[in-house]
C-alpha cells in the first residue's frame, strides 16, 4: 500500500509518543541504576533523556508543518529493579527506534518530503549511537 500524507501524520505521532516514552524511561533508569560499574553508563543515559526530548521537539514540529496535530499521549515505558535488564530494555527501544525511523525515511522520501527525511536521518544516527553505547555497557 503507497503511503499518503495522512498515514505519515499518524505513524510519526507514534514515533513522537514513543520519544516522550523513551526520554522518561532514560530518566527513570538513570536514577534507579546504582553502582560505581555504571556511573559511565548513568551519566550516558541522562545525555540519552535530553536528546530524545531534542527528537520531540523536532517531530512535533514536522508534524505541526505537515498539518498534523502532535500527539501529548506517551508509548510504552519499561522499568525494572535490575540494572541489565534496564539496559536491555534500552536497547530493545533504540533497535525499535531504529526499525521505525529506516521506514519513515523511506516513506518520506516517497512523498517528496525531504526536509523531513533529512531531519529523520539525523535523529535515526543518534539512535544508532545510543543504540552502541548500551551494547557497549552491556558488553555485547
Ligand atoms: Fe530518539
Ligand atoms: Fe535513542
Amino acid at each position: 500500500m503507497a503511503i499518503t500524507q495522512k498515514k505519515l501524520v499518524e505513524l510519526l505521532n507514534m514515533d513522537l509518543e514513543l520519544e516522550y516514552s523513551a526520554a522518561i524511561q532514560y530518566i527513570n533508569h538513570a536514577a534507579v541504576m546504582t553502582g560505581a560499574a555504571y556511573g559511565d553508563i548513568i551519566k550516558e543515559l541522562k545525555v540519552h533523556a535530553n536528546e530524545e526530548v531534542q527528537h520531540a521537539m523536532t517531530l512535533a514540529d514536522q508534524l505541526d508543518y505537515l498539518g498534523g496535530s502532535p500527539s501529548v499521549k506517551v508509548g510504552e515505558i519499561h522499568t525494572s529493579k535490575d540494572n541489565d535488564k534496564m539496559l536491555g530494555q534500552d536497547l530493545e527501544g533504540e533497535e525499535d527506534a531504529i526499525r521505525r525511523y529506516k521506514l519513515r525515511i523511506e516513506q518520506a522520501e516517497a512523498l517528496k518530503e525531504f526536509a523531513l527525511a533529512q531531519q529523520l536521518r539525523t535523529i535515526l544516527a543518534v539512535e544508532q549511537e545510543h543504540a552502541m553505547d548500551l551494547k557497549q555497557a552491556l558488553g555485547r
